[in-house]
């Protein structure tokens, strides 16, 4: 079995081995799994390739690790279980031997339809157990999938499709979020029609059964492709540097790239950090209320979860439907031992009314955690107080979707907490502060860049068709070390506390947004000359998006030329993207090499107008009075 730490003096002496001997530690780790064919070594790296391979000649199946393994001891033990949107909705669930088969006959239904090892599925889904089934079922096959959050546009589904190539795409009919219905397959068409040329088929899950347009030939219903077949799937034996899966996220630059994660590190490194972090015992109810859109749902709710046996919930709607207490009737009604959640739903809970937490039953919860983006002092007190009693310790965890497993947390109940503190890296986590030339801060009581000096099972591998992105985004800022784009700082005690982005990614409702990625989007309207967009403080969201735009002569309403801005931003990217703030510019302040300098226009944002620095060297330092001025409360 995989360790589990139990004591303070646990965790140093799993942190020291896991410095001093990486592959001796995590060799042992391994080991715990099932493998078809050991590896012949742990581990080669290097950090200037990047080359990064883990468990090499290693041969194994994550699936029959998430089910095959349990069936014998927990076969009947329910795997998933899923809370509808409708809070009159029945409860659904799948026991260990039930999901297996249903992920089998998946797999035989994508097999009959072509689909085969090294292919790429795109699933555009919302959260129903036929996401997690048909995620486990490309695993299954050896397919590699990349799941896209059905809240992002057409446009941005054909991107990374594109970018993929992938052969399919699974979706559903429509989804349920809260009062809202939302035509998912309505969105899949359009990026079709918009040109997704690798793609051969879709596959479509009948959710709410309302009315859709099946094109002949291209188009096919799940239950007529999957219920009907065999419930036996042999596994395909992956290397254990197979991707397993791509997963899209936002940068500095560019549009989004593709995270790619293989098979046996990634397998290794959820396991370990999801039954550490959380502290996971047998007859645990946990529940993460993350999308499997994201990081998060993909190593928290599908793959850590079933790789240690657990009972992991599946939760389709949103936290205020029907009201603000939908996440605590969830928690009572099964009794949930362990709650995974953002710092935005946190503090937008806060916000409906501090006491609703304390209209349910929470007796049952033992571990509460955080993920996604910072967590201010009263979130995270008021998390602690009204749903937590005081009893659950908090983990407020830090990771990233490259780094595919918790890095730095608090394990709960052996380590202290800290309120706004991530606090301790995770054995095999050697994390460190750089200052901006490089040189490490070896002290404590410091701030710096967050970097990792060594590699652990489940970092990025490259990114997908572009492993020279993978290698400047990451590995050229400093030398020989993993670079997070994170600030940080570290208390006396080697305590960590992240401290946000320093690079042009903002971070919206733990959203992961490129400001580029946001203005390429503005740039489309043909009346805008230029923009820039950066974060901006905003109480329930963390960060909000405020731009500056730069317009032709031929703008006339202003507020209706605001509205077709968020309109092409939805359509570029889609809702999550959308503005909080236009303000509307005659000027960008920029360098004398023509570059926009986005520190002031961050500070402007943030209200923080008493020092914006020296702007004499300013190509047009005329233009911060009018931006000063200008700037929208
Ligand atoms: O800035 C950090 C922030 O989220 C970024 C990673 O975003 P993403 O890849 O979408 O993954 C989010 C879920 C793992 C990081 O660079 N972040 C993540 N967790 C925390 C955080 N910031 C502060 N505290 C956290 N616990």
């Amino acid at each position: 079995m995989t360790l589990q730490i139990k004591t303070l003096e646990g965790y140093h002496k799993a942190y020291d081995q896991s410095v001093n001997d990486p592959e001796g530690f995590w060799a042992e780790q391994a080991a715990t799994f099932t493998w078809s064919q050991k590896w012949d070594k742990v581990l080669d790296w290097d950090f200037k390739g990047p080359n990064i391979k883990w468990f090499t000649g290693g041969k194994l199946n994550i699936t029959e690790n998430c089910l095959d393994r349990h069936l014998a001891s927990r076969g009947d033990k329910i795997a998933i279980l899923f809370e509808p949107n409708d809070v009159n909705g029945a409860a659904k669930s799948y026991t260990y031997k039930q999901l297996h088969a249903e992920v089998c006959k998946c797999a035989n239904a994508l097999k009959a339809r072509g689909i085969t090892k090294g292919d790429r599925v795109v699933f555009y889904m919302p959260m129903v157990p036929e996401l997690a089934i048909g995620v486990l079922a490309c695993a299954r096959i050896g397919a590699v999938h990349s799941v896209v959050f059905a809240g992002f546009s057409a446009q941005a589904l054909a991107d990374r499709v594109n970018d993929a190539q992938a052969k399919m795409i699974i979706c559903s009919d429509y989804n349920k979020r809260g009062a809202k219905t939302i035509p998912v397959k309505k969105v899949v068409d359009d990026a079709m029609a918009i040109g997704c040329d690798s793609i051969e088929a879709t596959l479509v899950h009948r959710n709410t059964g309302e009315p859709i347009d099946l094109e002949a030939g291209r188009d096919h219903w799940w239950h007529y492709e999957v219920d009907h077949r065999s419930t036996s799937c042999p596994a395909e034996q992956m290397d254990s540097e197979d991707m397993l899966f791509i997963l899209y996220t936002s940068g500095s630059t560019g549009k989004p790239k593709g995270v790619v994660h293989t098979c046996g590190g990634y397998m290794v490194y959820t396991c370990f950090t999801f039954k550490n972090a959380f502290q996971y015992q047998e007859e645990d109810i946990y529940w993460c209320t993350a999308d499997i859109g994201w990081i998060t749902g993909h190593s928290y709710i599908v793959y850590g979860p079933l790789l240690a046996g657990a009972t992991t919930m599946m939760f389709e709607g949103v936290p205020t439907y029907p009201d603000a207490g939908r996440f605590w009737q969830v928690c009572e009604k099964h009794k949930v031992n362990q709650f995974y959640t953002a710092p935005t739903a946190i503090r937008a809970l806060m916000a409906k009314g501090e006491d609703i937490p304390s209209q349910y039953d929470l007796s049952s919860i033992k571990v509460l955690g955080t993920v996604g983006e910072p967590i201010n002092e009263e979130a995270w007190n008021w998390y602690n107080k009204k749903v937590g009693k005081e009893k659950a310790p908090i983990i407020d965890t830090w990771w990233q979707t490259e780094t595919g497993g918790i890095m730095i947390t608090t394990l709960p109940g052996i380590t202290d907490q800290k309120p706004t503190y991530a606090c301790y890296p995770m054995p095999g986590i050697q994390a460190c502060l750089l200052d901006k030339d490089g040189v490490e801060l070896t002290d404590n009581d410091v701030e710096g860049l967050l970097c990792i000096k060594f590699p652990w099972p489940s970092m990025i591998r490259t990114t997908y068709g572009d492993h020279a992105r993978c290698k400047q985004v990451y590995f050229s800022t400093f030398e020989d070390k993993y670079f997070t784009g994170d600030g940080a700082r570290r208390d006396a005690d080697g305590r960590y506390r992240i401290i946000g982005r320093v690079d042009d990614v903002i971070n919206v409702s733990g959203h992961r947004l490129g400001t580029a990625e946001v203005e390429n989007a503005i740039n489309q309207h043909p009346e805008v000359i230029e923009s820039a967009v950066v974060g901006s403080p905003h109480d329930i969201k963390g960060q909000g998006i405020y731009a500056y735009v730069i317009t032709s002569d031929k703008v006339g309403d202003h507020d209706e030329f605001r509205k077709e801005l968020i309109a092409v931003v939805a359509k570029e990217i889609g809702p999550i993207a959308k503005p909080d703030k236009i303000q509307l510019v005659s000027g960008l302040p920029k360098t004398r090499s023509g570059k926009i300098m986005r520190r002031i226009l961050r500070k402007i944002a943030a209200n923080e107008l008493s020092n914006l620095g020296d702007v004499s060297t300013l190509l047009n330092p005329e233009i911060v009075e009018e931006v000063k001025k200008g700037r929208l409360v």
